[in-house]
């Protein structure tokens, strides 16, 4: 079990007990705050005693800063102080962190052999009051008001996450699972050969399928205005072209941009081109600087939805069969003439999670798109509802949600990218915005995702550049079962 991240973390054993050695397992070095080392700071050396009190008081310090900036905190010492333990205690709570006491319950004459190996072994009495003082403070630990209190094996063999070695390859039928999204393109060097690289990865770890967004100039959420951002329907048919097995679709197209008509003719296009893996994520549009730019209009806020809706229910009655005319309830078509036809039915994902983009998902669409935080899992939720109460059957719809992970290859990797990427937010909050882990902890809060209802998570990396980044997110293929 996970312990929670970021938090308070204090450490409770004797000399030799594994402390420093469970700690450096775990956490990044930064964040470890040990006596020992704070000794070799102010004094001779980590076994430098009477450097003790300067060592403490560095140590509160430490501690107290760290705590204050909502930041994960491990404390390494004895932990056997009651006093030092509440006090560290309540700094955590007044941040609003976790709190976890981690007792290394190691056996007594392990500490002691280890201990007499030690150049400046501790005198063997005062390794016994240590225990003793361990022994006892494992017993006051449960009414402390710690969060989780977690006694460590007596070996702990330092475990690190573990990498999916092989995706599982049989996957592929359908948007149900991870779908990386595309938001970021190189300025320079050949873009097509970097998207073979990135489909390829994609494909090697087991995602389900690439989406790319649609903006006509990049949004500032992701980068600069003069960064590329290629017109997505060009681009998945150059994606058809080098995959076999990806879903390919947009995430999301406005409706603004294209009549849907237009778009419906390309989908169509693209499923043909690649055998039926295309899906198209339609929203209403939000960006009016965009549209300015290009010279199109932007309507109200309610025109746009009017024209989402028209616009699901037009993209439909072209990739019916034959060439009927159509009248329904908002388009009317003389004739619905289309070919190429679509392989198969086209998913078609609906962005947004206002009311009434949830009930265009439910009643016309084939899935909902909604951010993947609390809120959005609670619109999860009524999408659900509207589906059953639709008379239709949940299992056929998609319910995904967008996720902007930071993800790193390890603890010293993940916040190095909190560093480059945070800009002016303050590291804990941007840490905890984007879940910042390693990809087996993202794979971890995916699955609790899917047991939520979840069915597909369009993943958006923050930072996202190269193939070997795409094939590392192999662990999170497996999220969705
Ligand atoms: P540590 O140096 O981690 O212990 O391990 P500690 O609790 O932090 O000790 P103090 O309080 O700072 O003195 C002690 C020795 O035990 C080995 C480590 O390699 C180290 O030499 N060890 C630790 C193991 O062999 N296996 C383990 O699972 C943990
Ligand atoms: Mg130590």
């Amino acid at each position: 079990m996970r312990l929670p991240d970021p938090a308070l973390v204090v450490l409770v054993g004797a000399s030799g007990s594994g402390k420093s050695t469970w700690a450096t397992a775990r956490y990044r070095a930064a964040e470890i705050v040990s006596s020992d080392a704070l000794r070799g700071v102010v004094g001779s050396g980590e076994h430098d005693l009477d450097a003790s009190a300067d060592a403490f008081t560095m140590l509160e310090q430490v501690v107290a800063a760290r705590l204050g900036r909502g930041l994960t905190t491990v404390v390494d010492t004895l932990g056997t102080d009651a006093a030092r333990r509440r006090r560290w205690l309540d700094a955590a709570r007044a941040a609003g962190l976790p709190t976890v006491a981690v007792v290394l319950a190691t056996p007594a004459a392990v500490c002691r052999s280890r201990n007499a190996a030690r150049d400046r072994p501790v005198p063997a009495r005062v390794l016994t009051s240590q225990l003793a003082g361990v022994a006892a403070a494992a017993t006051q630990l449960p009414a402390e008001g710690w969060h989780v209190v977690r006694v460590a094996p007596e070996e702990t063999a330092p475990e690190r996450d573990e990498v999916v070695t092989e995706p599982p390859l049989d996957r592929g039928t359908g948007l149900r699972g991870v779908v990386l999204q595309l938001s970021r393109f190189p300025a320079e060097g050949d873009l097509l050969a970097w998207l073979r690289d990135v489909a390829d990865a994609a494909e090697a770890a087991g995602l389900a399928g690439i989406a790319l967004m649609d903006h006509l100039i990049q949004i500032p959420q992701v980068g600069r205005a003069w960064d590329p951002i290629p017109e997505p329907w060009v681009t998945l048919g150059a994606l058809a072209a080098s995959t076999t097995r990806l879903q390919l679709g947009t995430l999301v197209t406005p409706v603004t941009f294209r009549e849907p008509g237009i778009t419906a003719k390309a989908a169509a296009t693209l499923s043909a081109l690649s055998g039926g893996r295309a899906f198209v994520g339609v929203g209403a549009g939000w960006w009016e600087r965009e549209h300015a730019a290009y010279g199109l209009g932007f309507p109200s806020g309610r025109e746009r939805l009017d024209a989402l809706e028209r616009g699901v229910e037009l993209m439909r009655a072209l990739w019916a069969p034959g060439t009927k005319p159509y009248a329904g309830r908002r388009v009317s078509l003389p004739e619905t003439t289309s070919y190429p036809r679509p392989v198969g039915r086209i998913p078609v994902i609906v962005g947004g999670g206002g009311v009434r983009s949830l009930r265009i998902a439910a009643r016309l669409g084939d899935g909902c798109n909604v951010p993947s935080d609390d809120n959005g899992l609670a619109k999860v939720e009524h999408y659900l509802e509207l589906v059953r109460a639709q008379g239709r059957d949940v299992s056929e719809v998609h319910a995904t949600v967008l996720d902007l992970p930071l993800v790193g290859s390890d603890r010293d990797d993940v916040w190095a990218r909190v560093e480059r990427h945070r800009g002016r937010t303050a590291a804990a909050a941007f840490a905890a915005g984007h879940h910042a882990g390693t990809a087996a902890e993202h794979a971890d809060r995916l699955a609790r995702l899917a047991e939520r209802g979840v069915t597909t998570a369009f993943v958006a990396p923050v930072g996202l550049a190269t193939a070997d980044e795409v094939f590392a997110l192999a662990p999170l293929a497996s999220a969705f079962g």
